[in-house]
């Protein structure tokens, strides 16, 4: 489910970046982008902990997608401070804003990509350790396992 907001975002982007010559739409749906993005990053947070999987024992593949994550995130904010300021009639603000776009584009796409890296690896040492401890019990061999009720009493 994570993926395809993350997949719609990225196609919302595009689109705002093919509407760049008209203001109106270029800005709403970068605005939609951002908050479904932010949506995404409270969703992670409230239910996985992020923050603390990183903190704690991580791989470096999860401390690279939580970095370019937050910058994703903070490239987001200067995006709309610049674009506000060209708004309000500041020429100068349209170099940075460009060249910031630029980033941000890398930035999301490396977002992308190591999103799916990240959940295909993502046991970390405390989820590895916590499945070997679980192992013996389920490990019975399944001809071992009592199938009819009388067998289990
Ligand atoms: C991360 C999101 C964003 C990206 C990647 C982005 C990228 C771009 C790009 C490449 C241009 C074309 C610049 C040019 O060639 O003149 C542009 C124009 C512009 N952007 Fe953004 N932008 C983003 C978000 C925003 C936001 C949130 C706002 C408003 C608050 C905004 C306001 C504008 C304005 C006013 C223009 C000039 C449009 C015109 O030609 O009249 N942008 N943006």
């Amino acid at each position: 489910m994570l993926h395809v907001l993350s997949t719609l975002v990225v196609v919302i982007v595009a689109a705002g970046v093919m509407a760049r010559r008209r203001p109106a739409i270029h800005l709403r749906l970068m605005t939609t982008a951002f908050l479904i993005d932010l949506g995404i990053v409270i969703y992670i947070e409230s239910t996985r902990h992020a923050v603390e999987r990183v903190v704690g024992p991580a791989g470096p593949l999860i401390w690279f997608h939580a970095t370019v994550s937050t910058l994703v995130l903070l490239a987001y904010l200067g995006q709309i401070t610049l674009g506000r300021r060209m708004l309000a009639g500041r020429a100068t603000s349209r170099r940075a804003h460009i060249a910031l776009g630029l980033a941000f584009c890398v930035l999301r796409g490396t977002n992308y990509i190591t999103a799916f890296m990240v959940s295909s690896t993502s046991q970390t040492p405390m989820t590895q350790q916590a499945a070997a401890e679980m192992r013996p019990a389920d490990a019975r061999p399944a001809a071992a396992m009592p199938t009819r009720l009388s067998e289990r009493e």
